[in-house]
């Protein structure tokens, strides 16, 4: 006799065979997939240079042939098996945390990672991108009392410099967000390069840190298709339950179409499980679908659900400040030394 445990499991299998075979998850029809002349992904906002377009994600017809979405699927599937997760790469690098699902560990992943990248001596910055500024309070800064914030340095060309607050980990700063970022999503619509204005706030510190983590919102919209184009990678935290999985493919796909149209070195480095309940069946298995799936790509320290980590941002505390010897913060300092795989300090 089944149980539910059991049909969860089933129904996690099937979306998997479905990413196998890179069918797109989502897809409301088969037929923008197979049309190959042009994927408009609903959601999404991407990527024009110019002129006011619609809120969707569009890929512009013309020029070299626009692959199908099955195609950007397969190619996202083949860059995902391509490199490892704890491969030492050059700094500094510029992370992006996205998943446009909401709740899943993507705030928690930045503050944490970051604070273990400092501990182990790296300069660290952490970019909120989120109007719900969850990063921003999660390290102690009161959104109320910025004068300038990661609106200003996108909307206004506000040096991003001017912006940058310290926390209470030595080496760890942020660029804080306020309520404001909510309306930059719809004024950013009729702006000039408004893919870009992330990358170019950026450029202006470049080299500062060793690490750059961009804190993405729970959509796919223009706020989180500029913490994508100005990354380098993609890291894809992954909630440890059925539901974490839909979506992915689409995801996935609007990698590969900022990767095709924006960023051509964007590349997803690493996929986190977060929230993993060891005393779950089904926590055991998603995580093991997933590492069948994407192989090395995914960590292997995945991060416990632990109610000491859902305390910290309350106290304005990464939890290795906030706890130092629990195991989230042993989780999170491991998967610091895993994603950094132990590169050298440029400041030595
Ligand atoms: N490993 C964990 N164990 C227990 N609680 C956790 C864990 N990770 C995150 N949480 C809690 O789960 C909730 C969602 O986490 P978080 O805010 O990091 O997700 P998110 O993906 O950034 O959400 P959003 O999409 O809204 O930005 C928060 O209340 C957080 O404290
Ligand atoms: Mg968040």
């Amino acid at each position: 006799m089944s149980t539910p445990s059991d049909d969860l499991a089933s129904r996690a299998r099937a979306i998997f065979s479905r990413l196998r075979s890179a069918e797109p998850v989502e897809e409301r029809s088969g037929d923008a997939a197979e049309s190959g002349i042009s994927a408009t992904v609903p959601e999404a906002t991407l990527p024009s240079t110019a002129a006011p377009g619609p809120s969707v994600m569009t890929v512009p017809v013309g020029g070299s042939p626009t692959p199908s979405l099955a195609q950007m699927a397969r190619q996202a599937k083949e860059d995902f098996e391509a490199t490892p997760a704890d491969v030492v790469r050059p700094l500094p690098r510029i992370l992006a945390i996205a998943n446009q699902k909401g709740g899943v560990g993507k705030t928690t992943t930045a503050v944490n990672l970051g604070a273990g990248l400092a501990e182990l001596g790296y300069r660290v910055l952490i970019v909120d991108l989120d109007p719900q500024s969850n990063a921003t309070t999660g390290l102690g800064v009161n959104a109320r009392n910025l004068e300038s914030s990661v609106y200003d340095a996108i909307m206004n060309e506000t040096p991003i410099e001017d912006c940058i607050e310290p926390t209470a980990v030595r080496n760890l700063f942020v660029a804080p967000a306020t309520i404001d970022l909510a309306g930059a999503e719809i004024e950013l619509v009729p702006a000039f390069s408004r893919e870009l204005k992330l990358r170019r706030a950026l450029d202006t510190i470049d080299g500062e840190f060793d690490y750059t983590l961009i804190d993405c919102p729970p959509s796919l919209g223009l706020l989180t298709v500029n913490g994508l184009a100005a990354a380098d990678e993609v890291v894809v935290p992954i909630q440890c339950e059925y539901y974490a999985l839909e979506g992915l493919g689409q995801l996935l796909r609007n990698v590969q179409l900022v990767q095709s149209n924006l960023n051509p070195k964007l590349e997803v480095s690493a996929i986190i499980l977060t929230m993993y309940d060891a005393r779950t069946k089904l926590a055991e298995q998603v995580a093991q679908e997933v590492r069948d799936h994407f192989g090395p790509k995914v960590c292997r320290n995945l991060v416990p659900r632990t109610v000491r980590l859902s305390e910290a941002p309350s106290f304005g505390q990464p939890i290795i400040v906030f706890d130092p010897s629990s195991r989230g913060a042993i989780a999170y300092r491991e998967l610091a030394k895993e994603v950094s795989g132990g590169a050298p300090q440029r400041s030595g």
